[in-house]
């Protein structure tokens, strides 16, 4: 079986590398595109890709879809009507499509075979579907498949998780925290406190504030004006070397996003998780420079493995270099 992996593109080998670990016979193709990959697998089946991927932590791939169908681009629509038939009725469905080729008009495409698929009765939706056709479009040929959005990693087109700007909006980063969220399909405590480990300038602190959590946002730095006259903010305007070992508070969730060396930044959350709540989550980025980065996740792991249970780890569409790590305290 042929898949299409996905994943951004200064990590595009890393993520190459993890599916060879997982499959030791499968055979690397073609680059589609940038950080855009075509693999044949080999011992490994395409639904048990994901768990495998989830079960080693492997962080860098992003999106998967199976290549059930290559044909010509002149014969996509009759190979796309062909595919009717086996799609399940009760399931809502997505068709997702991406295409390096100017040739393909996509809504053009799409809206045609929606027309068909609604015809037939199906239950074809934008958001959260439960089954996606999935069609990559290079210069001449079209890659066609068929799969569950949890067989495919992400339930959006290549993995690019797309939040629409909001008026107030402080930071582009609050798309991190909101995409963790949605990725991870984590249910946040909508009332209690949580701590925002390097907040400047509050874009994590507003989410939080949205969600009902108050919070202490910890940052040298500023916050955003917006935030001054939240009385359910305080900024504490110290490091968090020097917040934490003082702190008497107890806390539903901490978050943390700050610039700092990955294995550093795990030590100050090992710290953090004795002001966490037994059970309580917490979310993080770690920094990645651009070299050893395996080695660099592995390490800050390593270290936060002494206080949380590691629920994921990956680098997100809004993630830089960097990966979010999704934990939960070890406390009980
Ligand atoms: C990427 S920004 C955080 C953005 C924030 N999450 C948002 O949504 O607006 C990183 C922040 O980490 C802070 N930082 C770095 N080292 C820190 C430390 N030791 N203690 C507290 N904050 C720190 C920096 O001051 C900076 O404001």
């Amino acid at each position: 079986m042929q898949v299409i992996f996905t994943a951004s593109p200064e990590f595009a080998q890393i993520a190459l590398a993890e599916i060879q670990k997982l499959d030791r016979q499968s055979k690397f193709l073609q680059w589609l595109d940038q950080g855009i990959g075509l693999i044949e697998l080999g011992e490994v089946t395409f639904s048990d890709l994901a768990p495998q991927i989830a079960v080693t932590r492997s962080a860098f791939v992003r999106h998967l879809c199976p290549v059930l169908e290559t044909v010509p681009l002149e014969k996509l629509q009759t190979t796309l009507s062909s595919l009717i038939p086996v799609i399940d009725r009760t399931q809502s469905l997505s068709i997702q499509i991406r295409a390096i080729s100017k040739e393909v008009n996509r809504s053009e495409l799409r809206n045609e075979f929606a027309n068909d698929l609604i015809a037939a009765g199906l239950n074809v939706v934008v958001k959260d579907p439960v089954q996606i056709v999935s069609i990559f479009c290079s210069s001449n040929i079209a890659y066609i498949g068929f799969s569950t959005a949890a067989e495919n990693l992400s339930s959006w087109t290549g993995g690019m998780h797309r939040f629409a700007h909001e008026a107030g909006q402080i930071s582009r980063a609050e798309f991190k925290l909101l995409e963790a969220i949605a990725v991870f399909n984590l249910t946040l405590p909508t009332q209690g406190r949580a701590l925002d480990l390097g907040a400047s300038p509050g874009g994590w602190t507003r989410v939080l504030r949205q969600i009902g959590l108050s919070v202490v946002a910890v940052d040298p730095g500023d916050l955003a004006d917006a935030l001054h006259s939240d009385p359910k903010v305080s900024h504490s305007r110290q490091l968090v070397q020097q917040y934490v070992p003082n702190c008497r508070d107890r806390f539903d969730l901490i978050v943390n996003d700050m610039r700092m060396d990955a294995a550093d930044s795990a030590k100050n959350m090992r710290a953090a998780s004795q002001v966490l709540k037994p059970g309580g989550l917490a979310i993080m980025t770690l920094k990645l420079p651009g070299k050893g980065v395996k080695a660099i996740i592995n390490t800050a792991i390593a270290i936060l493995e002494n206080s949380y249970e590691i629920i994921g780890v990956r680098n997100l569409f809004h993630n830089r270099q960097e990966v979010t790590v999704v934990m939960r305290s070890l406390a009980e």
